[in-house]
């Protein structure tokens, strides 16, 4: 069957929608070269309807390339360390999987010496509320967001580096009641902090983008404190625009598939709750030096 392709709807000009393709069972070149095109293009794309083993979520996955371990391994899939379970669910009395997998504006894995190229998240249930769905995801396009800034301000953070971390925001997420472990020293060893850059090149399309985060971006390196704070509100704000996002409401089915070099993403895990379930499963896939 042919795929359809439409816009999301935003006004950043970016995401599309895939119509009629069935990942599971259909391994052509063609079907996945023409996802993969849409993702270098679209940056954001979701695939409808689809019905995926973790098996065959894995096997899709990889077609983009090596899989990033998860260093919270306490929420992989059981017999699955590639799959990073998001949910709210309880099951004998523990957690599933992270309630909220991004509370803060961030791309995935941006604090690792290799970041992630694209993450893939696979909607197995999602939480429905007075009939609309909840715990929406939502995305921007940081080449617009770049784009888009003062000529000056590109100028002054266009050689920027900054130190990302994990354990920037971790205790401070779950101080803030979050349902994360604390995390063993052995994990910690294993995220150690990283310098990148401030505003970093896709490696595919050549365009720039703002690749410091909120959520895991620490300090601007080199610059005063309240320097550095300066310049990443101004980030930050520019990234959070509404210009420049687009804010998916799920359906089960969707395979949400995004790029971790030229978006950043946010979860909402406020609207929703027990008895409502939302239960993801999350691949993570292995990125390109940054520059
Ligand atoms: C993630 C993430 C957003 C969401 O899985 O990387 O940030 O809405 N999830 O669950
Ligand atoms: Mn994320």
């Amino acid at each position: 069957m042919p795929l359809t392709v439409h816009p999301l709807a935003n006004d950043a000009g970016f995401g599309v929608e895939i119509i009629g393709a069935d990942l599971g069972h259909d391994k052509s070149d063609e079907v996945f070269g023409a996802i993969e095109d849409a993702l270098h293009e679209h940056l954001v794309v979701v695939v409808r309807d689809q019905k995926l083993s973790p098996e065959q979520h894995i096997a899709f996955s990889r077609r983009f390339g090596v899989l990033a371990d998860h260093v919270l391994s306490p929420y992989a899939l059981p017999g699955h360390p590639e799959i990073y379970v998001v949910s709210n669910i309880i099951e004998n009395g523990k957690p599933i999987g992270v309630a909220d997998a991004g509370p803060k504006w961030h791309s995935d894995f941006c604090y690792r010496a290799r970041p992630s190229r694209c993450s893939l998240l696979y909607a197995l249930e999602v939480p429905v509320v007075d009939g609309e769905p909840r715990g929406d995801t939502h995305f921007s396009n940081t080449i617009a967001a770049y784009e888009a800034l003062p000529e000056g301000t590109r100028k002054r953070i266009d050689s920027l580096k900054a130190v990302y971390g994990l354990m920037h925001s971790y205790e401070q997420r779950i101080k803030g009641g979050a349902n994360l472990l604390p995390l063993t020293e052995e994990q910690k060893a294993k995220a150690p902090d990283v310098v990148h850059p401030v505003v970093r090149t896709h490696p595919y399309s050549g365009r720039r983008g703002i690749f410091a985060c909120e959520l895991n971006t620490s300090h601007v390196v080199g610059v005063s404190a309240d320097e550095s704070k300066a310049i990443l509100d101004e980030l930050y704000a520019q990234v959070a625009h509404p210009k420049f996002t687009y804010r998916h409401k799920w359906r089960t089915g969707d395979l949400l598939i995004w790029d971790n070099v030229a978006t950043q993403h946010r979860a909402n895990s406020k609207d929703y709750e027990l008895p409502h379930r939302r239960r993801m499963h999350r691949t993570t896939v292995r990125g390109h030096a940054v520059f």
